[in-house]
């Protein structure tokens, strides 16, 4: 070896050296040697109280964005060590019965029949809705509001369907339309159903201006009318 290979071998140890020792500190960064076991890293807001009542009756718009995710979970698990407070009890919030949902008549007495129109885009790949309107998939739904279930001239209805009586009132149809599969099992519509019950109102509120005559809607239940503050509207 000559004198450089000597410099070189010398360069390359001090440099490992500093890459160890340097590494080693970086790693001390991250760990809290005064509480062995917890990252010395907090993400904000670790430490408060967070009330879990709160947080369940606002699931999942409560935890919207990633950040909370890791609060939320940083903050359990400082709990279980002992090291954060508990979560705060339920507040009398919690204990306030649910009101019960909107009847139908409400929801139909503020729907929107334009967003309903817009809603049921999902439903012209199997129907059509105008006058006169050929059957597709699905049955022609002109004046499907007060019309005989199941009964289109022309249409091979499903046995589940045809075997129906009676006809479509605004109730059935919402029945119908939150899940044709529950519903009536059995019959042949390949649709999952419309979850949201103003999604829902806002498409019957559009099916009942297809008619000669539009169908009334039924009148709010009055204990809701007081809590919705909507009236009956009488025709639309
Ligand atoms: C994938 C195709 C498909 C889609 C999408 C679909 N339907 Fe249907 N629908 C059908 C079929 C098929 C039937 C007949 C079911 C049977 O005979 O069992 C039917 C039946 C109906 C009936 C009963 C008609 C009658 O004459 O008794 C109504 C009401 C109805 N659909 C409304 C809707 C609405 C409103 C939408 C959109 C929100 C929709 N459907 C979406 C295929 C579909």
């Amino acid at each position: 070896m000559d004198r450089w290979d000597w410099v070189r071998t010398a360069s390359a140890i001090t440099l490992a050296i500093g890459v160890a020792g340097g590494s080693s500190w970086f790693a001390t960064q991250l760990v809290n040697s005064d509480y062995p076991g917890q990252p010395s890293y907090k993400p904000a807001g670790l430490g408060a109280p967070i009330d879990l009542a709160q947080l369940q009756r606002s699931w999942p718009s409560g935890l919207s964005t990633p950040g909370d995710d890791n609060r939320l979970s940083g903050y359990m698990s400082a709990v279980a060590k002992g090291t954060a407070p508990h979560p705060a009890p339920a507040g009398p919030v919690a204990a306030a019965p649910a009101l019960p949902p909107p009847d139908l008549g409400t929801l139909l007495a503020s729907a929107d029949a334009a967003k309903g129109k817009a809603t049921a885009r999902v439903c012209v790949s199997c129907h059509s809705f105008q006058q006169g309107g050929a059957n597709g998939i699905g049955p022609n739904l002109w004046a499907i509001v007060g019309r005989t279930v199941g009964r289109e001239p022309g249409f091979a209805y499903s046995q589940a369907l045809a075997v129906q009586q009676g006809s479509w009132s605004y109730e059935r149809l919402d029945h119908w339309l939150m899940s044709p599969a529950r519903a009536v099992p059995g019959n042949k519509m390949g649709f999952a159903g419309i979850r949201n019950p103003q999604d829902r109102a806002n498409v019957l509120a559009y099916l009942g201006q297809l008619g000669a005559a539009p169908t009334p809607f039924p009148a709010p239940q009055p204990a809701t009318v007081a809590a919705g503050g909507g009236a009956a509207k009488p025709g639309r």
